[in-house]
Formats: structure tokens, sequence, C-alpha cells
């Protein structure tokens, strides 16, 4: 959750490009389809250049080594990083599916699990209900246009599904076959939780879980330290840089 209500200031968006731009020469200079790639996904992402090429490096990771299985987001905002994970399951042979999901109606209200900074961001309102509270909003027509108008994926391929976590994920977990790799950008502590409890057991042996926010939201740790305990986990977890996490399952 990099700035979760005002949209930054324009100096501040200034310099959040300048750096993008510079990482993505340095970095990418020598692939020029995944430059081209990050610089038209960028203005529809929070995500900077080290989170967008993890998703698109660990994507052609499973490719490589033959680990077959869907790719799924929880948290789409208006779309730039799903669109990433769009285009590596486009690209796979044989292609696979991109499950993207949101209520497209930004956050749901947090809880007291995510912290009195938080619950300040919110005025108070930490029931939990699923009512938006006006955070990170982007409609599913914007994100519908970005995937099949401007990128042109496929419908069958790029599934976009509207809905709270807690409310869609229960049916939905049942039609999502194995997933190779579960990008969980979701912020609060339930919104976190709600994800792994029912899409941690779909990820394939040799899978990926990519954890957005690990070490910026407390809610979102938690959720996450709380779930491996519960269940007996113990995973290795990398760092992407110094917010994203991600680790392999066995
Ligand atoms: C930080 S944004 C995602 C950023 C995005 N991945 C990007 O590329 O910039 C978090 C998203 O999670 C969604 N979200 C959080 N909790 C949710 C819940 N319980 N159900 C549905 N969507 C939720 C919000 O609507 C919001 O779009």
């Amino acid at each position: 959750m990099r700035n979760p209500v005002p949209e930054k200031k324009s100096a501040a968006r200034l310099i959040d490009w300048c750096i993008f731009c510079l990482q993505c020469l340095w970095y990418s200079g020598s692939n020029p389809r995944k430059l081209r790639l990050f610089f038209s996904v960028k203005p529809y992402t929070q995500l900077g250049y080290r989170r967008l090429a993890n998703i698109y490096e660990l994507a052609e990771r499973l490719e490589k080594e033959g680990v077959k299985g869907d790719f799924v987001e929880c948290g789409v905002w208006k779309g730039g990083a799903a669109a990433i994970l769009a285009f590596q399951a486009a690209r796979a042979k044989p292609p696979r599916k991109a499950w993207l999901i949101d209520s497209f109606a930004g956050m749901p209200e947090p809880t007291g699990q995510d912290g009195p900074m938080i619950g300040k961001m919110v005025n108070g309102r930490t029931e939990g209900r699923l009512h938006p509270v006006g955070i990170n909003v982007a409609s599913l027509e914007q994100v519908e246009k970005l995937l099949f108008g401007r990128f042109g994926f496929d419908r069958d391929k790029a599934v976009v599904v509207k809905g709270w976590f807690q409310e869609v994920l229960p049916g939905l977990s049942r039609r999502i076959g194995g997933i190779a790799l579960l990008r969980i950008d979701a912020d609060w502590y339930e919104s976190t939780k709600v994800c792994l409890s029912y899409l941690y057991d779909s990820v394939v042996s040799a899978g990926y879980v990519i954890i957005d926010d690990y070490n910026l939201l407390p809610g979102c740790k938690n959720a996450v330290d709380e779930f491996m305990r519960e269940r007996g986990l113990r995973v290795e977890l990398t760092a992407i840089d110094r917010e994203g996490v991600y680790f392999r399952k066995k």
C-alpha cells in the first residue's frame, strides 16, 4: 500500500518517474520488450521497477522450469501489475490464465489489527465491514479498458473478477485450478488473511507467493505470520525491495 489515500503530489510523481526511468534503463537495457511493457503499465500501478521486475522474472522462471498453473493477483487497483501477469500468462506455452480479483470499489474498512496509523487514516472506521473507505479506488471499466482495449488480452485468459475477497473467493477458489504464482497486494490484515486462507492450498509445489506489503504494513505482516504459524509452515522469505517479499512453496 504505497500512498494509500492521497494521489502523489506532482513533484513526488515526477521524482518517482525519474527513478523508474533510470532503473528501467539500467536493468532492462538489453530487453526492449520488457522495457516497453514496463513503461506502458507504469501509469496504472503503484509498484516501482523492482516489484514489476519481480513479477516478470518469477513468471519467466516458472516457465523455464515447467511449473504448471495459473497466475493470480488479489488487489488489482488500476491493473498495471495485473497487465504484467496477464502478459506473461499469455506468452506461456501452453498459455496460462491470469485471475485478477478486486472489489473495484477500493479498500474495505480495516480492523484493529491494521494498527493505529491506518485507523486514523480511515477516521476510526475499523470494524472490518465490507464498505468502501475511499482508498485505492479504481473502476472495473478502467481496468478492462487497459487489459482488453490497450493490451488486447483474451478475455478467457485474463479473467477479471469483481467483488470483496471475503465474498468471491469461497466460490472462485473452486474454479481456479493449480496456481503457479499468487500475488497478494491487499494491504489490510483481513484482506491478506482471506486470500491466503482460500488460495494458498491451490499453489502448486515450486509455485511462488508474493506478498506486496509484508514489510510495510503491520496488518499484512501479521496476517502472513499468523497463517504460517497456524498451518505450521516454515517458508524462506526473500526481499524484493524494502517492502515486498516472496517465497517458494515446497
Ligand atoms: C494497493 S492496491 C493494489 C495495487 C495494484 N496491484 C497495483 O498494481 O498498483 C490494493 C487493492 O486491493 C483491493 N482490496 C483490498 N482489500 C480487498 C478486499 N477485501 N476485497 C476486494 N478487494 C480488496 C483494493 O480495492 C485495491 O484495489
